[in-house]
């Protein structure tokens, strides 16, 4: 991205810092993983989203009047020689757009300087461990110089609050980034596909890791940087366990393979599931459950554009699921009543029991408050049917163009007392990633196909 993005976002956040506001953005942590090894290095989202910078040890300070300073590793050349070049303090105003650099060392002996005189810090609450104990350290040395004439501000308040809201609608630059980062997994995705048909033609053991290793393939080859979270690779009954991911198990013949896999690409992350006969055919009962989530799926699209509420894709989707439920026998008629009364006592529940949708972003479950934020004061409460919780209703966020969620119902069907065989173990999402537009909603992860003769076609 060209650096005038992220100077045209810290500008917009220090006009809303309040008249003598300061903000205080670290970068994430390295995360070791054992002894002096370390988890891959993955930049905080909101630190990366004011600067595009993805070094680690570095901080962004953006004061009311736009003044961004940043604190950044400096130049090493034995570390460098070890772990790689670092921009350094004395190149990155000129690389970054930033008003001044300093090396991180230098943290301890600016901050205080800087909060002179300002009335609120803000900085993201609850994310950074320890970042509030930083920050009371630099208050009391202000604080300390109070007889010399310093003015310590008054107000702390939360940074995700502002950036939140800014995340939440993507500009066109982002919504191209995401656009390509879906293009790339939804190739990935056919390609896990054909790989499991064809080895199973082969009469070759399949097991989860080599439709993983085609998808990680596939992302990387195209110059994602990794998976946008743990890949699903579920084959047959371990569908049904939602947070499965790829293992060795045996991909057999005459089953359904899960596929739960996204990259992500400069910063920005992809959702997409796809369900498929590992063989490349469908039987009858998982075509049947197929073609019912696609159904739910398309529901829940239909009704996902500008003005919607983000909670209409759920019961757009719910409806279409609870009615199939019924029809295909999952649910007696005799015992859960009609389908409102499914809706009502979340009958439902059983087969299904996670959420439509989240927003998709720069995390693959994004920032962004799923409240409509001119509407927080109206609330109601209710009696949750199955756990009989009390549940405070609040208006939902009603939706505008350049939000960006994923729509991906399913359902899980466990054996159970009443659950009729043929459908035992089957597990299926169908998930794909959307663009809100003013009349509708842009499929951006259609590049894999959806349709069960597509999918099939396409594995042959
Ligand atoms: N892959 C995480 C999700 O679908 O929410
Ligand atoms: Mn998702
Ligand atoms: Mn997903």
């Amino acid at each position: 991205m060209n650096p005038s993005i992220y100077t045209r976002r810290r500008a917009a956040l220090a006009a809303q810092l309040g008249k003598n506001g300061i903000a205080i953005v670290p970068t994430a942590p390295e995360q070791p993983r054992n002894r002096d090894s370390d988890f891959l290095y993955r930049h905080d989202s909101y630190f990366h989203y004011l600067s595009g910078f993805a070094e680690p040890k570095a901080w962004l300070v953006i004061t009311s009047d736009g003044r961004t300073t940043l604190f950044c590793q400096p130049k090493d050349m034995e570390r460098e020689v070890w772990d790689g070049y670092r921009l350094g303090p004395v190149e990155a105003p000129s690389a970054l757009g930033v008003d001044a650099a300093f090396s991180v060392a230098e943290l301890d002996a600016q901050l205080p300087r800087l909060l002179d005189g300002r009335e609120v810090v803000w900085f993201p609450f609850g994310i950074h461990k320890g970042l509030e104990t930083r920050i009371d350290g630099w208050l009391s040395s202000l604080r300390a110089r109070v007889r010399y004439g310093a003015l310590c501000p008054e107000q702390q308040r939360d940074l995700c609050s502002l950036l939140d809201e800014m995340r939440l609608v993507k500009d066109q630059s982002e919504q191209d980034t995401m656009r390509r980062a879906a293009q790339i997994s939804a190739g990935a995705h056919i390609r896990a596909m054909q790989l499991s048909a064809r080895m199973l033609r082969d009469k070759q053991d399949v097991r989860e890791y080599h439709l993983d290793a085609e998808l990680l393939h596939e992302f990387r080859r195209h110059g994602s940087q990794y998976p946008a979270y743990g890949s699903i690779v579920a084959a047959g009954a371990n569908a049904c366990v939602l947070h499965y991911r790829a293992d060795a198990a045996p991909v057999r013949d005459g089953e359904l393979v899960l596929i739960d896999a996204g990259c992500e690409l400069d910063g920005y992350a992809s959702d997409i599931t796809r369900t498929f006969p590992a063989n490349g055919k469908f039987t009858g009962p998982q075509r049947e459950l197929y073609n019912l989530v696609l159904a739910s799926q398309e529901a829940a699209a239909a009704v996902t554009k500008a003005g919607a509420r983000f909670t209409d894709p759920h019961e757009a989707s719910v409806k279409v699921l609870a009615q199939g439920m019924l029809d295909f026998g999952l649910l007696d008629k005799n015992k859960v009543g009609s389908l409102e009364d499914v809706i009502e006592k979340r009958a439902y529940f059983q087969f299904y029991m996670h959420r439509t949708g989240h927003w998709l972003g720069m995390d693959v479950h994004d920032c962004g408050g799923y409240l409509e934020p001119t509407e927080l004061g109206q609330s109601s409460q209710r009696k949750d049917a199955l756990t009989g919780e009390t549940i405070v209703n609040r208006p939902a966020r009603v939706l505008r163009a350049g939000m960006v969620l994923t729509i991906e119902p399913g359902i899980y069907v466990r054996p159970a007392a009443g659950v009729p065989e043929k459908f035992h173990n089957i597990g299926i999402r169908i998930e794909d990633d959307a663009i809100v537009t003013a009349t509708g909603c842009e499929l951006i992860s259609r590049g894999v196909p959806v349709k069960a003769d597509e999918i099939e076609a396409l594995m042959r």
